[in-house]
């Protein structure tokens, strides 16, 4: 059988509201069908903008087999490209990040604009030519100071989501942000898993005491409908003062905003609830403004609150490997040791990172036996994770099936 028919029936026998079976957390198979169906056609965040602080500043990402470079131009135009030479193929880019002038290939120097045209090749005869031998771009998209690609030849629609997005974000001033502290860990389980586990707080008292102090554990706060009454208040309160706050998702379920509040009487997550940072990133004065939530699948949450933005990017690795990265943004002309104190600022979600890479940790460690079987999801403390593996089955399963191959 081959792999999509596979995926196919297993889709197929899958029971609503239960956690999936076990080749959907391990089997190679199953995760090169993950990447080929998701991960090489939707749009995936990468950066921060503010990351590219100047014309020649580049990072580099890969995604599964994919290599990227994303360089913002002479023109500050932020562009991505292949990191992959028209020449032979070799990488251009080795470090994760710098300042180029322009992109050289180390192999043999041939030499790309900034914008991926082809500059330079050393003898390579009179019919050559150059303007065929550009970088391959990759589909790259700004909005409101976060970097989405997509690696995808035909790109899906991006708009619908910036535009419901964008209005959220922009009281965040992502555009003067910096990035004061990022970390990337490995957690040994599937990338599913994690965003199982992001998606609920029913295993939040039990792991996370640091988070506990200011996160709210109610699940109708930031669950999957906002019809709490106390989210609905809180959400007039901030959209009285102009900042847009109210629950929306769209209709596949890949993409949802909603402004939540702390605790009572926290301001920011910080051990002792108040802000980390008093030089705040964005215009929003009011401390008990809470946290605006945004997740798009099938890579990044975030948490944008009064002082600080805290985005996250999940990539996976292998079948049974996901990568975190987690960026605390501050404003730019914040002073670490005068604005903010940076072990303050990073040290509830430091921990709640790893408590969490413990729990999929264990998670994946108990699927892998023979003895697992899908389990049941609280249907009032799961809700999200139920959307999530929804979204998860339906997107496969619409991509999967000859009959949408030609609409796809
Ligand atoms: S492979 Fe890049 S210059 Fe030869
Ligand atoms: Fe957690």
């Amino acid at each position: 059988m081959s792999a999509r028919n596979y995926m196919l029936a297993l889709l197929n026998q899958r029971r609503s509201g239960y956690s999936l079976t076990q080749p959907f957390y391990r089997d190679p198979d199953i995760f090169r069908l993950d990447m080929e169906t998701i991960w090489y056609r939707d749009w995936l965040f990468a950066i921060p903008a503010c990351e590219l602080a100047k014309p020649g500043s580049y990072v580099t990402h890969k995604v599964g087999d994919y290599r990227v470079i994303i360089v913002r131009g002479a023109d500050n135009v932020i562009r991505a490209f292949h990191n992959t030479c028209r020449h032979r193929g070799s990488v251009i880019c080795k470090a994760a990040k710098g300042n180029v002038p322009k992109l050289v290939c180390p192999y043999h120097q041939w030499t790309y604009e900034l914008d991926g045209t082809l500059l330079w090749a050393r003898d390579m005869g009179p019919d050559f030519d150059a303007s065929q031998h550009g970088l391959k771009p990759v589909h790259c998209r700004e909005l409101a100071g976060l970097i989405y690609i997509c690696l995808a030849d035909d790109a899906p629609d991006f708009d619908a989501f910036a535009t419901l997005v964008r209005p959220y974000l922009e009281p965040h001033d992502l555009g003067n942000a910096k990035v004061a502290h990022e970390s990337s860990i490995v957690e040994s389980g599937n990338w599913k898993l994690v965003w199982e586990n992001n998606r609920e707080c029913y295993h939040c008292s039990g792991n996370h005491p640091s988070l506990c102090r200011t996160f709210p554990e109610d699940p109708s706060l930031f669950g999957a409908d906002g019809n709490s009454l106390q989210l609905q208040a809180h959400v007039e309160r901030m959209e009285a003062q102009g900042i847009p706050s109210s629950f929306q998702m769209s209709a596949d379920t890949q993409y949802r905003v909603t402004r939540m509040p702390l605790i009572e009487g926290a301001e920011s997550y910080t051990m002792n609830g108040k802000v980390a940072v008093d030089k705040f990133l964005g215009r929003i004065a009011d401390k008990s403004a809470g946290t605006l939530l945004k997740f798009h699948y099938p890579t990044t949450w975030n948490h944008f609150l009064a002082d600080h933005s805290i985005v996250f990017r999940v990539t996976p690795i292998g079948p049974m490997e996901t990568e975190v990265t987690t960026k605390w943004l501050v404003h730019k002309d914040a002073t670490e040791g005068k604005d903010y104190d940076l072990q303050r600022l990073t040290e509830v979600w430091t921990a709640t990172n790893d408590e969490d890479r413990r729990v999929v940790e264990d998670n994946q460690l108990g699927i892998n036996s023979p003895a697992y079987e899908p389990g049941p999801y609280s249907q009032t403390q799961e809700g999200g994770v139920i959307g999530f593996v929804d979204w998860y089955c339906n997107t496969l399963g619409r991509r999967l099936r000859p009959t949408s191959l030609a609409a796809e």
